[in-house]
């Protein structure tokens, strides 16, 4: 048993912020600190007179919720005065905390941020508030700053969703995209259509575990609940106030099946089925004939008056062909309307369905897979699948909305312990998305006039309550919105630095489960001398604790094929056992020929480090390759003896993850190659049996399926390939 150790509690991390910080996040245009405090005890007096009545009363309630601080007005000398500019930048506002405070501000969501940022900029003790003397002046830079909330996988009630709501608030978001409706349950009451909530909105079983374990085992407890007119209103008033504007998703084509359970008939078969208690893409979708069209515009003429916003969402993503191939009604609309086939079809679809809203003065939004089969002449797009449906749209002349898988999907995991709960998979870490920017390089100042923005996404399959709700959405969501407000990026370090000195203690006060993931040593295997090492690093700080421990794993392996390494956290954390194979290419230098995609690189250690990586899959552990075929070389400080290669694959076609198929390896002996051995496998696993000497180099290529076959998830595609360890015995 091998044991090292660092001497950093990471509760000295907080040092780090200075006094002359500013604990504004996300992060203020300009910011100048002059000395001394602001001091007053009692409650916050401002004078109302120049805001509007609904600002008064959102400052009263919003400071009281988030730093308990008592506003009164006072209009004969008050502590805090107001000024509304005009011909100034939008969204701007200014704060000058001096002998009083004055807000400048342009527009009366600018004049909310300003007061977010002086909450922010506050200080309780003794009954006394403080503001340090500052001068602030800010804008957002982008201004579509959304987080996206699934309440159909698992719901949230009212009160749930308010306090989600009131947290976004004070990170100057301005979007919640609402996804009311999927598969496993229709979330808001249509009074022309109660079966749509009667039925849809309740499932009989649920699955447990991840998806992809087998076998499936169900939780058979009726699930359910949904959101009455009145409700939505309610909500809708509340994100108002708070500047927040909410945008319904009701999805179609596909993501359809709670509705068609309740309605059987808009479906291509006509076929009972109940709710879905499975997580994935289903083939049922809503037929493309005419009663269902006129169905979902007839549900839409319910929502769109409960919602003032300009936009209106109808998904669009993932909606198999499967059953409209098949379906003479969806046949007869291609004939009627001179369309090729079924892509078309959803573009007939979704046109629809714009030239409706439209109509009703409001702007159709979707899944960046309204482009397939041409986008719709108003439509707005949501690029998820990466940054090319964005990319795509704008160049059309499109509006676009960014929430790339890769950035802004906080259904992925954040930390790499394998004591982070279930989540679907992928690995989006804090630092990843601070260093999100919601226009690619590749795209031109013009095209880029097209981002509204971007937000971040919580779907919910493996969110089911508050806690991990909370857990999933924080810290990162503040990183997202330093991304998509601050010009000014900070660096991590810096980030990281306020975000725990200051707003992780805001987070705590207000009984956030926030993740603390970003808080823990990690655990890495670097390279040196040819072979692997073992160190660990606190996140922003560097290298704090340094341990070689292959002397030890070589004198070990004589005896053991697995080395456990007990790894001490620090004060603050448990200690953590690790199992470290101790093969023969621990370590070794990788020369790829196929490089890893820059979405999965993570380092050609990730395949030597001697840990296998965990299922459910998480982004960190695997190598991810965008090809059907992959070649590298494994080389050898020495030459060494081979009896045995094991090559660790991922097969995962939910997640358009193919295992490889068939292999070549050979062994480059004395600068000459030997081919050894070649094959077939289904498996995630291969395992080649060999025995040879002086073996240098080993050259492996991998040979994947080159599309992903019909009736499988993101057929037509090229699958991934992803790596893990190989092992060599
Ligand atoms: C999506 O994640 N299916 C938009
Ligand atoms: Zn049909």
């Amino acid at each position: 048993m091998l044991k090292f150790s660092f001497f950093l509690a990471f509760g000295l991390l907080s040092l780090f912020a200075s006094a002359q910080d500013c604990p504004i996040l996300p992060t203020p245009a300009v910011y100048q600190p002059t000395n001394g405090q602001f001091v007053c005890s009692g409650n916050l007096l401002i004078d109302p007179s120049e805001i509007t009545p609904n600002l008064k009363a959102a400052f009263t309630d919003y400071a009281l919720w988030a730093n308990n601080i008592q506003v009164s007005p006072f209009v004969q000398n008050p502590m805090v005065q107001f000024k509304k500019l005009t011909n100034v930048k939008q969204d701007s506002y200014s704060i000058n905390i001096a002998d009083r405070i004055t807000i400048s501000y342009s527009s009366e969501a600018s004049c909310f941020y300003a007061w977010v940022s002086l909450l922010q900029l506050s200080t309780q003790q003794d009954g006394q508030l403080s503001f340090p003397k500052c001068f602030v002046k800010d804008y957002p830079e982008f201004q579509w700053r959304g987080l996206h909330l699934d309440v159909s996988r698992h719901f949230f009630t009212v009160n749930e969703v308010k306090r989600f709501i009131d947290l976004m608030a004070y990170y100057k978001f301005n979007t919640l995209h609402w996804h009311l409706t999927d598969d496993q349950g229709w979330r808001i009451e249509i009074k022309k259509y109660p079966l749509l909530t009667q039925v849809g909105a309740w499932r009989d079983s649920t699955v447990e575990n991840h998806y992809t374990t087998q076998p499936r085992t169900y939780n058979k407890t009726r699930y359910g609940g949904f959101y009455t007119q009145e409700e939505v209103k309610d909500i809708v008033n509340y994100a108002g106030a708070r500047f927040i504007n909410v945008v319904p998703e009701i999805e179609m084509p596909g993501h359809a099946r709670a509705a068609l359970a309740a309605y059987p008939q808009y479906s291509c078969t006509g076929q009972v089925q109940g709710v879905e208690g499975l997580w994935g893409i289903f083939d049922d979708i809503f037929c493309a004939k005419e009663e269902s069209i006129l169905f979902l515009q007839d549900v839409l003429k319910e929502v769109l008056p409960l919602f003032p916003s300009a936009y209106i969402h109808v998904g669009g993503d993932e909606a198999p062909k499967t059953r409209w191939k098949e379906c003479p009604n969806c046949q007869a609309v291609i004939k009627a309307n001179g369309l090729h086939d079924e892509h078309e079809l959803q573009s007939y679809f979704i046109g629809r369905m714009d030239a409706f809203l439209t109509q009703n003065g409001k702007k159709l939004i979707g899944w960046d897979e309204i482009l397939e089969g041409g986008l719709s002449p108003n439509a707005t797009v949501m690029s998820w699948r990466g940054y090319e449906g964005g990319k795509a749209a704008a160049a059309q002349g499109h509006y676009v909305v960014m929430c790339p898988g890769s950035h802004c999907y906080f259904d992925h995991y954040q930390g790499r312990g394998a004591e982070e709960p279930l989540a679907i998979g992928g690995f989006t870490s804090l630092e990843k998305v601070l260093s999100f920017d919601p226009i690619p390089p590749d795209m031109t100042t013009a095209d880029a006039a097209y981002v509204l923005g971007a937000q971040g996404n919580l779907w919910t399959e493996y969110i089911p309550n508050m806690a991990q709700l909370e857990y999933m959405t924080y810290p990162r969501t503040i990183a997202l919105s330093t991304a998509l407000w601050s010009e000014t990026k900070p660096t991590y370090e810096d980030f990281f630095a306020k975000l725990t000195t200051y707003h992780f203690p805001f987070l705590s006060a207000k009984n956030v489960n926030f993740s603390k993931s970003c808080l823990k040593p990690e655990i890495k295997t670097t390279r040196a001398l040819g072979w692997g090492i073992l160190i660990e690093k606190l996140p922003a700080k560097g290298i704090i604790a340094y341990a070689t421990v292959l002397a030890d794993i070589k004198a070990a392996k004589r005896k053991t094929k697995t080395v456990q390494i007990i790894v001490d956290q620090g004060p603050n954390l448990p200690s953590k056992e690790m199992d470290v194979i101790a093969h023969k290419a621990l370590g070794a230098q990788i020369v790829f020929q196929t490089p890893p995609s820059p979405k999965y690189d993570n380092g050609s250690l990730t395949i030597v480090d001697g840990q296998l990586a965990a299922r459910p899959w998480k982004g960190h552990e695997w190598l991810g390759f965008e090809s059907d075929s992959v070649s590298f070389d494994l080389v050898f400080e020495k030459p060494i003896k081979v009896k045995e290669i094991r090559i660790h694959t991922l097969h995962d076609p939910n997640s358009w993850i193919w295992a490889a198929q068939t292999y070549m390896i050979t062994l480059n002996k004395y600068g000459c190659g030997n081919g050894i051995a070649d094959g077939y496998s289904t498996d995630e696993f291969i395992q080649i049996e060999v025995k040879d000497k002086h073996v240098k180099q080993i050259h492996v290529t991998l040979y994947g399926i080159s599309k992903i076959p019909s009736g499988e998830p993101g057929a037509g595609n090229t699958p991934w390939l992803f790596l893990d360890e190989i092992e060599i015995r």
